[in-house]
């Protein structure tokens, strides 16, 4: 995700940590990354932003492990519903809880879940203590009252985003779908072994012709709304390079979706509509 990306870039500068960037789908690469250097953390995000790509949690664990390094998770995207970091050797997970976890859009929080109350955990929770990063009262109760509804959202979404990329892997108007749930996704296979009951609410198309052509596909729609943030009731579309700006990764015709609660004809409907109208 490209805002934790320059947000680590920025804070290792600072605190002169040396930082590595790697892609962690090729594991390789990470095992070369990991013994280039003393490696005391390696971070990774799966399914990440914006392309799903899919890293292979049990494996990254190990290369962590035998270096002695711990495994975080951001497992955000793929929700607690979808996969369990921690079961498949991951020492901590975290979640942006501002995503599914609250569901509603209108709460900002994290969740941090360690896999053992050891002394690294101890300083984490300490450092929190001592700098404040604790939601409110309200906070946490709209938190809590969100997550009742957790595995009814999430798979109520994830099943609707499923059938709506593989109806828009047909689509004249989209040259391609990213989703890990389609067999045509390169992470799908180790999507299918580490994800439970579904693969997620979001997918990304990459509109047929260039950025023009997918701001006006993301101008025409009337259902799903033009916003940032995922995983909350009301489907959400938007341009990604416009979004993340000059340093972006993102190809500049991919609009990122986040399917929410609404009908799966509505949602089709309208992205038929605006996908046609160019
Ligand atoms: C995968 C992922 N991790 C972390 C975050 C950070 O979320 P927040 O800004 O709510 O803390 C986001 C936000 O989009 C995200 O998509």
């Amino acid at each position: 995700y490209h805002g934790l990306r320059l947000w680590m870039t920025e804070w290792c500068a600072t605190w002169n940590v040396d930082l590595e960037l790697v892609d962690a789908t090729d594991l390789d690469a990470l095992r070369a990354a990991v013994h280039r250097g003393p490696t005391s953390l390696v971070w990774i995000e799966t399914p990440a932003n914006p392309t799903w790509d899919v890293v292979d949690i049990a494996a990254a664990a190990e290369i962590a492990r035998a270096r002695g390094a711990r495994l975080a998770v951001d497992s955000t995207v793929a929700t607690p519903v979808h996969t369990q970091p921690l079961a498949l050797g991951a020492d901590l997970v975290m979640h942006a809880a501002t995503k599914a976890l609250n569901g509603h859009s209108d709460v900002l929080a994290g969740a941090l879940v360690a896999a053992r109350d050891d002394e690294a955990w101890q300083r984490v929770r300490h450092l929190r203590h001592v700098q404040g990063a604790v939601p409110g009262p309200f906070e946490a109760w709209l938190l809590l009252r969100g997550m009742r509804t957790l595995f009814v959202r999430v798979g109520r979404a994830s099943a609707t985003a499923l059938e709506l990329a593989r109806r828009l892997a047909a689509h004249a108007g989209v040259e391609r779908v990213l989703y890990p749930g389609l067999e045509s996704h390169p992470g799908h296979a180790v999507a299918a072994r580490q994800m439970q009951g579904g693969f997620g609410s979001m997918l990304s198309i990459l509109v047929r012709g260039g950025a023009e052509d997918a701001l006006r596909v993301a101008g025409r729609v009337k259902v799903f709304l033009r916003a940032t943030s995922l995983g909350g009731v009301e489907s959400l579309i938007e341009h990604r390079a416009t979004v993340e700006g000059p340093r972006t990764l993102a190809p500049p015709n991919l609009l990122r979706l986040s399917i929410g609660l609404e009908s799966l004809d509505d949602l089709w409907t309208d992205l038929d509509e605006a996908l046609r109208a160019r």
